[in-house]
């Protein structure tokens, strides 16, 4: 079992956990979340459904997972808990679905006890991990996951924070060539080349207020194709979130600049 840390009571610098959690419409966050999440969607104002998209997106993908038959996943970058997390999502679907959450901050560590509060079929575990760690990670998440057995891999809004200089693109294949084949990746990023002004002046403004490490990185169609690379990308391919398997419901709107896609290991 994990220790719950608390985070530092008042950080100088915004973090992404904290500033999406403002999107969100969520109460955990400090003031310079808000006034970096105000000032970003002033600039760029889809990002506020842009989120909601996202978190949309991420169910419909677990339940397409869940439906194909996929019992494990390893969700990294989980944020702060909010409504339907991976683990409800898939439990509702196959109650004995496990799931291992990743995230490196430790705001996400101290919310942690609704991540694991798990169905009694099921199972949870909560990791402190950087992505960028993928050794630590995998082996990690080995405690819970059993490898020989496919797994969702969820890099859902995440893969932004990690710079080209640091090679997202080979993090995400090592952590794909540790999954069995029928595994999944299920992606989402912002895009570089939608809406690219309202986007580039929104990422300026939340990169001059977050740490370096933490600063981010919008992508475009072909660099976001990337992550998929060797991978079988499932229709309707790299879209934007709206178009990736609408519900009959859902209306489609092609200004929200993320793209998401989910693809199969063979
Ligand atoms: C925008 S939120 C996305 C949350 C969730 N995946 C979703 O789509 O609703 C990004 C999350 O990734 C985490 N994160 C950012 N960089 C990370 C890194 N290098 N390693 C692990 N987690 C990271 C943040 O702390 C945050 O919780």
């Amino acid at each position: 079992m994990n220790d719950f840390a608390q985070p530092t009571p008042h950080p100088t610098n915004a973090h992404p956990a904290r500033v999406y959690n403002v999107w969100l419409g969520g109460k955990d966050h400090y003031q310079v979340d808000q006034e970096a999440a105000e000032l970003a969607a002033r600039a760029n104002p889809t990002i506020v459904p842009s989120v909601r998209a996202n978190r949309a997106f991420l169910g419909r993908a677990v339940r397409h997972l869940a439906a194909a038959g996929i019992r494990q996943f390893l969700d990294i970058g989980t944020g702060i808990p909010a409504a339907d997390n991976t683990h409800e999502v898939a439990q509702r679907a196959a109650p004995e679905a496990r799931v291992v959450y990743v995230d490196n901050d430790p705001i996400v560590l101290s919310h942690a006890r609704a991540l694991l509060v798990s169905g009694p079929d099921g199972q949870t575990d909560y990791v402190q991990a950087d992505a960028r760690d993928v050794d630590a990670i995998l082996d990690a998440a080995a405690r819970t996951l059993d490898f020989d057995q496919p797994v969702g891999l969820m890099l859902v809004a995440i893969l932004q924070y990690i710079k080209d200089s640091e090679d997202p693109w080979d993090i995400t294949r090592r952590l794909l060539d540790r999954l069995a084949p029928g595994s999944y990746l299920v992606l989402s990023h912002p895009a570089a080349d939608v809406t690219a002004p309202e986007v580039a002046e929104s990422m300026r403004i939340y990169n001059e207020r977050a740490a370096s490490h933490a600063s981010a990185t919008p992508r475009t169609h072909d660099e976001v194709e990337r992550f998929c690379e060797g991978l079988e990308i499932l229709e309707p391919g790299v879209v934007t979130l709206t178009r990736w398997r609408p519900e009959p419901a859902d209306t489609p709107d092609d200004t929200l600049p993320m793209w998401c896609a989910v693809a199969r290991k063979d």
